[in-house]
């Protein structure tokens, strides 16, 4: 079975981390999220992904230089400007040649989902579209699902007010779908699936919708990332677990590492305090630094102290600074 993998995002409420680096190109557990993504589909079935890229495909290039991740053998379809999610996936279908059964997934969603549930329940209901749901606390920031009781779509409202939503369950993003869906999505502008697609669907009843109770996430936001990272550090991921500090990071001496992540390559010096934080790739911090809920893939000074921050890989925090729920640099609007 092959996959489209939409990784064509801005990634912009990661900003300032996505600057440089496309957002499932930012590790979870010290590997690149979108290698979790692909060795989570892999153990469902999937032999083959398909990168949809809107933008910016040089970074994917160079990580996987054979065009294998996790083992899965990749292709890419670089769109000549981004068509939004399912103008990627006609795109990238076609030039794939997709012509079976296929499976769609958001690149910044980590989920313990079996893929091979998802196939097996759209085959028995004879479904064009199957949706993998999930439920949360906060539905309008999420494509949200009613279900009949036969499992097919009643309603699917993406992002609706907060307070107006009729149903918990939300789009987990993983979907399977019919070539036939293809057939269904414009060429050559925007559209978007979730908003024209899916409604579509839903009134010719041919959309459907399996709700799991396993580990789901996006990672779309810096607290959420952060969120994946220690998920994985605490166990809380069914195939994953990830040690502390990597193995190329050096750390000083009388150093308290609690419930962090210090990323390979990192550099911490000596008495630094890390606590609920991620250091990414090349993050180096001076001594006696006190570094709280943050994200920090740039320099922070000597006895500086951070809290609920973000640090882009070019973001410079001064000695002796006290910074709290900030982004540096700012992000580029
Ligand atoms: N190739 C390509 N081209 N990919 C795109 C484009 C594009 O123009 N636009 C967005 N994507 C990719 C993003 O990189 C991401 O992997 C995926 O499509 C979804 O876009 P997001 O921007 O992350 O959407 P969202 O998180 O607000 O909402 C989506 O995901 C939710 C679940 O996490 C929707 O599918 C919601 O319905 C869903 O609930
Ligand atoms: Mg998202």
């Amino acid at each position: 079975m092959r996959a489209v993998l939409l990784v064509g995002g801005f990634g912009t409420r990661l900003r300032p981390l996505t600057h440089y680096i496309p957002k499932p190109m930012l590790p979870v557990g010290h590997r690149p999220m979108i290698e979790l993504v692909v060795a989570q589909l892999a153990l469902g079935g999937v032999t083959e992904v398909v990168l949809a890229l809107g933008f910016r495909p040089e970074p994917f290039r160079a990580a996987f230089p054979d065009d294998v991740c996790a083992g899965v053998p990749l292709t890419y379809a670089v769109e000549p400007e981004p068509l939004d999610t399912a103008g990627a996936i006609r795109f990238a279908a076609e030039q794939a040649g997709i012509d079976e059964t296929f499976v769609v997934v958001n690149g910044d969603v980590l989920c313990d989902l079996d893929v091979s549930r998802l196939v097996q329940f759209h085959r028995a209901s004879g479904a064009e579209g199957t949706l993998h749901l999930t439920a949360v606390e906060n539905p309008s920031a999420f494509g949200v699902v009613e279900l009949d009781d036969n499992g097919s779509v009643r309603r699917f409202v993406e992002k609706p007010p907060p307070g107006t939503e009729q149903s918990n369950l939300i789009n987990a993003g993983t979907y399977v779908l019919e070539p036939s869906v293809i057939a269904r999505i414009p060429a050559g502008r925007k559209v978007s699936i979730e908003r024209e697609t899916f409604p579509a669907m839903v009134l010719d009843h041919t959309l459907f919708g399996l709700a799991t109770d396993d580990y789901w996430m996006d990672t779309g936001q810096p607290p959420l990332y952060l969120r994946a990272n220690l998920d994985v550090l605490d166990g809380h991921r069914r195939h994953l677990s990830c040690r502390a500090v990597a193995e190329s990071a050096q750390v000083g001496g009388d150093v308290r590492i609690e419930h962090s992540l210090v990323g390979e390559g990192a550099t911490v010096g000596n008495r630094v305090t890390l606590r609920d934080s991620v250091l990414l790739p090349g993050a180096r911090v001076g001594d006696d630094a006190v570094i709280e809920s943050s994200i920090v893939a740039g320099t922070v000074g000597n006895s500086a102290r951070l809290s609920d921050c973000v640090i882009g890989s070019d973001g410079r925090v001064a000695a002796a600074a006290v910074l709290v729920a900030s982004r540096v640099p700012a992000p580029i609007a």
